[in-house]
C-alpha cells in the first residue's frame, strides 16, 4: 500500500508539477529585458502560416553591467488566459519548474550586449493550440538558471495580446486535461492491478 501511495504521489506530482527540479521563482527574476512582438493587439494569426517577429534587448536606461551574467536568451510563446480568475492553473506558476504557460520555444540565442536589440522571425508552429498569447524572453546565466525576463505584455497580461488559431481546432485546455487524463488512467490501472493481486493472494491463502 505504501508503494501505491508513493506512486500516486509521484504521478500527481508529475502531472501537476512537471518533471524538472529547478527552484527558481518567477517573482525573484529582474524584469530588465524589453520585448516586442509584431502582431497587432488582438490580431488573429494562423498556426503554420503566419509569422511573428520578436525583438529583445536589455533596458538601456538600467545601469551598465545589469546584463553581466546573461549568457543565453530564450524566447517563448506564452498563454494568456482571457479569464484568469477561474483558471489558476493557466497563470504563470511562480515556481518556474512548475510553470506550464510558456510551452512553445521560439528561439534560443547567445546573449550579446554589443548587438543589443536582437530579433527573430518565427512562423507559428503547426501544433500551437488555439488561445490568446504573448511573448516572453528569459535571460539565463552560465549555470543555465533564469536570472531575468521581459515580455511583450504588461504585468497583468492585458495589453498587446494576440490570438493564434490552430489548424486542427486543438485547444489549450484539452491538451492539459489529456496529460492529466493519461496520468490518472495509469493510476487507475495500477489500482486495479494491486486490487487483483490482493484478491489473488487471498484466494491462494484459502
Ligand atoms: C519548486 O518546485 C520544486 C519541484 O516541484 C520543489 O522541489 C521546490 O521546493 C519548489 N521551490 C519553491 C521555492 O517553491
Ligand atoms: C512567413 O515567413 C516565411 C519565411 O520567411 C515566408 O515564406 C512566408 O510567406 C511568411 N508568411 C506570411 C503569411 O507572411
Ligand atoms: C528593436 O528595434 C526595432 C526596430 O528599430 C524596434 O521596433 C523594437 O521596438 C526594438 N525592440 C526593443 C526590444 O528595443
Ligand atoms: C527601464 O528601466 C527604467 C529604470 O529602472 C524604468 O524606469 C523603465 O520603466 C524601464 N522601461 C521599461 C519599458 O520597462
Amino acid at each position: 500500500m505504501a508503494a501505491y501511495a508513493l506512486l500516486l504521489a509521484s504521478i500527481l506530482f508529475s502531472c501537476l508539477c512537471g518533471s524538472s527540479y529547478g527552484f527558481i521563482l518567477f517573482s525573484s527574476l529582474q524584469k530588465t529585458l524589453l520585448v516586442t512582438a509584431s502582431p497587432r493587439p488582438g490580431q488573429v494569426l494562423k498556426a503554420g502560416v503566419d509569422n511573428i517577429t520578436v525583438s529583445w534587448g536589455v533596458n538601456q536606461t538600467l545601469p551598465a553591467g545589469t546584463d553581466a551574467a546573461y549568457k543565453t536568451i530564450k524566447v517563448k510563446l506564452c498563454y494568456a488566459p482571457v479569464s484568469q480568475t477561474d483558471r489558476a492553473w493557466r497563470k504563470t506558476e511562480d515556481n518556474l519548474s512548475k510553470d506550464k504557460t510558456c510551452q512553445f520555444a521560439i528561439v534560443s540565442r547567445p546573449y550579446t550586449s554589443t548587438n543589443n536589440n536582437q530579433s527573430f522571425t518565427w512562423t507559428v508552429e503547426r501544433d500551437v493550440p488555439t488561445a490568446t498569447y504573448f511573448v516572453r524572453a528569459y535571460a539565463y546565466n552560465s549555470d543555465g538558471a533564469e536570472v531575468a525576463y521581459g515580455q511583450s505584455t504588461d504585468a497583468h497580461k492585458t495589453t498587446n495580446l494576440f490570438e493564434i488559431q490552430a489548424i486542427t481546432g486543438r485547444h489549450v485546455s484539452l491538451d492539459i486535461a489529456s496529460v492529466c487524463f493519461s496520468a490518472f488512467s495509469v493510476l487507475a490501472l495500477f489500482g486495479f492491478f494491486m486490487n487483483e493481486k490482493r484478491k489473488a493472494k487471498r484466494t491462494r491463502g484459502k
